[in-house]
């Protein structure tokens, strides 16, 4: 079951005012998490050069990118978490995200398609893989707590890198405007197998986090 919580953060003033509604992110998003078929070679290809184009300014984009949800995930959203699991962060980016998952875990995999976005990331000696979340090259059944922050989810793909009672924790920093969304009860849905978790808002944006039965 997902149990939607009350929002304990709120929202700051501020908050980008163009919606992403109708953002052509949003319907490439739907189509693989629903089925992975639809990551064809042209759309990977098509979404890997946006993306080294974005990444020389990723990480000034500070203004839609704010923490809160992803901290509000952990204080709320995750029980039992122990730094000695394995994270696997999914789509990292420049790694705006990663020294609050490394503040969690002794490990972090952080993984991206772009090698630009990998390139613009700092130095900072954590591990980061050239990789495509639809074949995440890392063996099954390793991850603690794979952490998505605006990013594609391919279900079974995803899956089956977790361990038993693993995690998955789903955040859209600015919630349904977040050019790469799904709804949290969406997430939930198409994760396969048993699921149960908890999901809420915190300032600009939601997250989702849940844990394998
Ligand atoms: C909206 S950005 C989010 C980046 C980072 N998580 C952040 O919040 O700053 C989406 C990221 O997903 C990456 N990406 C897109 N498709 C991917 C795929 N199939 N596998 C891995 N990364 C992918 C892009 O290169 C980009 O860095």
């Amino acid at each position: 079951m997902l149990e939607f919580l009350p929002r304990v953060v709120p929202e700051s003033p501020g908050k980008p005012e163009d919606s992403n509604l109708a953002h052509p992110m949003r319907k490439v998003t739907r189509d693989i998490a629903v089925d992975e078929h639809m990551w064809s070679d042209e759309v990977c290809e098509n979404v890997k050069s946006l993306f080294n184009q974005l990444a020389p300014t990723w990480s000034q984009r500070t203004h839609s990118m704010k923490f809160e949800p992803l901290e509000d995930a952990f204080e709320r959203g995750l029980k039992s978490i122990d730094q000695d699991m394995i994270c696997l962060e999914v789509a990292s980016g420049t790694g705006l995200v990663t020294p609050l998952l490394k503040k969690r875990f002794k490990t972090v995999v952080s993984f991206d398609i772009s090698k630009e976005m990998l390139i613009n990331a700092p130095k900072d000696g954590s591990t980061k893989l050239l990789a495509d979340s639809a074949r995440i090259p890392i063996k099954s059944k390793t991850i603690d707590v794979a952490v998505l922050v605006n990013a594609f989810l391919f279900p079974k793909e995803l899956c089956r890198t977790l361990k038993k009672n693993g995690y998955v924790v789903f955040i859209s920093t600015l919630s349904d405007r977040t050019p790469i969304y799904l709804p949290p009860q969406e997430v939930f849905d198409l994760l396969p197998g048993d699921w149960e978790g908890y999901s809420s808002e915190a300032d600009w944006g939601c997250w989702t986090a849940l844990r394998q039965k």
